[in-house]
């Protein structure tokens, strides 16, 4: 008899989803592998939101407060930001080849903004990942969950001011 375990939906269809079940599979679903994971889910998007922190502790089987006392307890681990539009840029190494310091400084001069941070009119937070799973489209990043590559400073100015 085989014993198929049922696995929780990824909450989107978002393809970086993949990268992060991949790191769990390998670590076979353990609890002990939290860290790691939390570690994975933050450098294909980022940040640690709610959803992100749901999924990984009914895949690892953990208690939610157990995901969130690690995740807020280290602080490696950055938490979804408050401003109310996100610009994700990816600085992993094919996206840093491309460009993506450019685009890190680009936002800088145009929004007053360093990864990490937030406008004063917390309008737009400024975040970065590893990879997000989009080498060939070198350098992305994601504004409000959508991937955009190929991207110049200028176009990515362009698509934030879009939506901010
Ligand atoms: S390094 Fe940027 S998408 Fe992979």
């Amino acid at each position: 008899m085989t014993l198929t375990v049922q696995r929780p939906k990824p909450p989107s269809e978002d393809k970086r989803w993949k990268m992060i079940d991949v790191a769990m599979r390998r670590q076979g679903y353990s609890p002990h592998a939290l860290i790691e994971v939390l570690h994975a889910v933050q450098n294909a998007f980022g940040y640690l939101d709610d959803d992100s922190m749901t999924y990984v502790a009914e895949s690892l089987g953990l208690p939610l407060s157990k995901v969130y006392g690690v995740a807020t307890f280290y602080h490696l681990f950055a938490l979804k930001p408050q401003g109310e539009h996100t610009c994700v840029v990816c600085t992993g190494t094919a996206c840093y080849i491309k460009g993506a310091g450019d685009l890190v400084d680009g936002i800088k001069q145009r929004f007053g903004v360093r990864l990490g941070e937030t406008t004063e009119d917390k309008k737009l937070s400024i975040l970065s990942a590893r990879c997000i799973g989009a080498c060939s489209i070198a350098p992305a990043a994601v504004i409000d969950g959508k991937v955009h590559g190929h991207l110049s400073v200028d176009e990515l100015l362009a698509r934030i001011e879009k939506v901010v």
